[in-house]
Order: structure tokens, then C-alpha cells, then sequence
């Protein structure tokens, strides 16, 4: 989802001057942004970002020494200007690795740390730090950064009704954008449906998004129907969610024909349905519904998990929806699809 994160910047940066790197050494998931901003105006737009879980200050790529990386680590960090260790009361080493090393993150995360009290005089703290150190191993470098977020930024909502199965809310925002929901008319409000909506996650990142929004959602669990109320209500969005019990098979009988603007949903990912469930059945009666209430021009974006075969062989049976775009993204260690359809 880096374009997500790339749309979103430019969005925020207006006329700024900047550049974007997507992916900088091949990182899926990392975009970095080169710009001259005061800080403190950057990191009021980066740490109110929706497209991002967590924001790094960039200081230095270091090339890994061989043969013995951790020393050339140890050496390379005793010359290093991190300005937010002159202030740090006490600090934290995080590495995350990617590649083939022969030391594991903890041994870097020992050596860098021990560079760094010697450097700064600063103590370490695992659990009560206010500065966290970034050195992260990529392949032959050493990605060092200060990490701005303290938790995700994922983490915007005090939810009262979280199941197991909920979506992340950075990942939620992303497909509202996928969905390119167009602006109102004078008569007209934008709606976007959730038909499969769990906890709510997509209709509550959508109503905070844009107060023009009609945010519809179902779901066929009664207790879901009533735990996305909860949540509402708990963000002060109840006036602006709509929720009722339905089945997603039938929803050409629970909303009007050409009434939603954009379908945006992720429905039951595989696990919990059980191996009887028939996908392919779910599928098929799900997207003939959603092409007759979906207005023509309508986007389909779809969060589809393990059975996406199923779900591929069902848009393809279906004359009223082109395929804009496909893509696998990757959601702590799972990857599912998603498909971006439009309603013709
Ligand atoms: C993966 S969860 C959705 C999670 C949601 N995006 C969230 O963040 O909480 C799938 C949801 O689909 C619901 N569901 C399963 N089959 C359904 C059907 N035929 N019609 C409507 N909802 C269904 C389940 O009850 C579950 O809440």
C-alpha cells in the first residue's frame, strides 16, 4: 500500500518541496520522504497520518563492514550525530532484520546500544525510554533512524467491541481510498456500504474521514451489528453509521438498486467459517448483489483473505464489473488480495 502512503503525503505537503522513494532498498511497506519542512511541521503531518502504522526520522544508511558487521557497527555509531540523543534521558535500541546475516536482531540491538551510552552517556531503558534508536539490518546496510511513533498510528480509535477477526484501521483507510469515493451532489450524499462489517473498522475510519459520508454497514451476526453501534457511539459517529442485521447474499433485498456510491469490505477470511462454508456460493450471491445496488460507476473494493481463487472465478462470471486492479499486500505475516472492481 505505498501509493496509499505516497497519495496521502502529497496530498498533506501541498507545495511543499519534496520527493518520495517508494520502497528505498527494495523495503516493501517503507516509503521515505525527502523534504526541508521545519520539523515541527513535519511531524505534525506525519504523526497524523492515516496511511501509516509508524514514522522514522532517516539518519544515516551505513554499509554493513565485512567481515565482522557488528563491529564495523560499533565503530561506524561512535562517530555518528543522532541530535535526539543530546536530549534523550534514556533511549532504546529496536532492530528488525531483512536478509541473511550471521548475527540475530538482539545481538545488533546489544552492540548498538552499548556504541551509543558510550557516545551520548545516555542510559539505556527497554521499558521507559522517551528516544528509540532504529538500527535496522537490510541486507549489506544499516538503516539507523529515530522513531517518532511511540505506538502505531494504526492505533486512532478507543474501540469497546473488538473481536478477534477486526482490520487494522491504517489498512481500512486504504481501501476507502482505493475506493475513490466521489464528492457529493447538492441532492445527494456519498455513500459507501460495508456489507461484512464486523466491528465497524471501515465505516468508523470512513465517517472520521469525511463528514459528507452516508456510512451503511451489515453484518449477519447480531452481535456485531450491535458492537458496531457500540463503537459508534463510543467515537461520537452513532448519527452518522447505519447498521443493520443482513445477509450479505441477499443485499439487492436489503438496499435499493443504484443507492451506494462504493462498496468497500473485507468479508470472512477463511478460518472461522469453517472448511464446509462454499466460498464460491458466498461470492457469487455477494457480488450480484452489490453490482445492483452499487450506482454504475460505483468501485468494489474488496479485502478478500485465503480463498481468493474463489473469489477471482466469481468477478469473472459477472458482466457488470471490470477489474481495475489486483494487488497482494501483506498484513503481519498474512497476505491477502485486494481487488478493486467498478461497476460498469
Ligand atoms: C473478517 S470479518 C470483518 C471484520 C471487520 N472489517 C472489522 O474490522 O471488524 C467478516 C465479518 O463477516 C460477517 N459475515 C460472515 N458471513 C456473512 C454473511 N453471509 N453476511 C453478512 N455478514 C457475514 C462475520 O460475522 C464477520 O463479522
Amino acid at each position: 500500500m505505498e501509493d496509499i502512503v505516497e497519495r496521502e503525503l502529497r496530498e498533506r505537503l501541498a507545495a511543499s518541496d519534496y520527493e518520495i522513494e517508494l520502497r528505498p532498498l527494495d523495503l516493501g511497506g517503507q516509503v521515505m520522504l525527502h523534504c526541508d519542512l521545519p520539523e515541527a511541521d513535519l511531524r505534525e503531518i506525519a504523526l497524523s497520518l492515516r496511511s501509516c502504522f509508524h514514522v522514522i526520522r532517516h539518519v544515516a544508511f551505513l554499509p554493513m563492514a565485512e567481515p565482522e558487521p557488528l563491529e564495523g557497527l560499533e565503530a561506524d555509531l561512535a562517530d555518528l550525530e543522532i541530535v535526539e540523543m543530546r536530549a534523550a534521558s534514556r533511549f532504546r535500541v529496536t532492530t528488525q532484520r531483512s536478509g541473511e546475516h550471521e548475527f540475530g536482531s538482539m545481538d545488533a540491538q546489544r552492540i548498538a546500544g552499548a556504541a551509543l551510552v558510550e557516545h551520548y552517556g545516555t542510559a539505556v531503558d527497554l521499558e521507559d525510554f522517551d528516544t528509540e534508536v532504529r538500527v535496522d539490518a537490510i541486507d549489506d546496510t544499516w538503516l539507523v533512524g529515530v522513531q517518532w511513533t511511540r505506538t502505531s498510528l494504526d492505533r486512532r480509535y478507543s474501540w469497546v467491541y473488538r473481536p478477534r477477526v477486526t482490520l487494522r484501521t491504517t489498512i481500512a483507510y486504504g481501501l476507502l481510498r482505493l475506493a475513490e469515493l466521489p464528492a457529493p451532489t447538492d441532492t445527494t450524499p456519498t455513500t459507501v456500504l460495508d456489507p461484512f462489517c464486523g466491528s465497524g473498522t471501515i465505516l468508523v475510519e470512513a465517517a472520521s474521514l469525511r463528514s459528507d459520508l452516508r456510512c451503511l454497514g451489515a453484518d449477519r451476526d447480531p452481535e456485531a451489528v450491535e458492537g458496531t453501534r457500540a463503537n459508534a457511539t463510543a467515537l461520537g459517529l452513532a448519527g452518522r453509521i447505519d447498521v443493520r442485521e443482513a445477509d450479505a447474499r441477499d443485499l439487492a433485498e436489503s438496499y435499493p438498486a443504484a443507492s451506494v456510491d462504493a462498496l468497500v469490505t473485507n468479508p470472512p477470511y477463511g478460518i472461522r467459517l469453517g472448511r464446509r462454508t462454499n466460498y464460491t456460493d458466498l461470492y457469487r450471491k455477494f457480488l450480484s448483489g452489490a453490482v445492483t445496488v452499487l450506482r454504475p460507476g460505483g468501485r468494489l473494493v474488496v479485502l478478500v483473505g485465503k480463498r481468493r481463487a474463489a473469489f477471482n472465478r466469481a468477478v469473472r462470471e459477472i458482466d457488470e464489473v471490470d477489474i481495475i486492479n489486483v494487488r497482494v499486500i501483506e498484513i503481519g505475516g498474512v497476505y491477502p488480495a485486494v481487488f478493486v472492481l467498478k461497476r460498469a
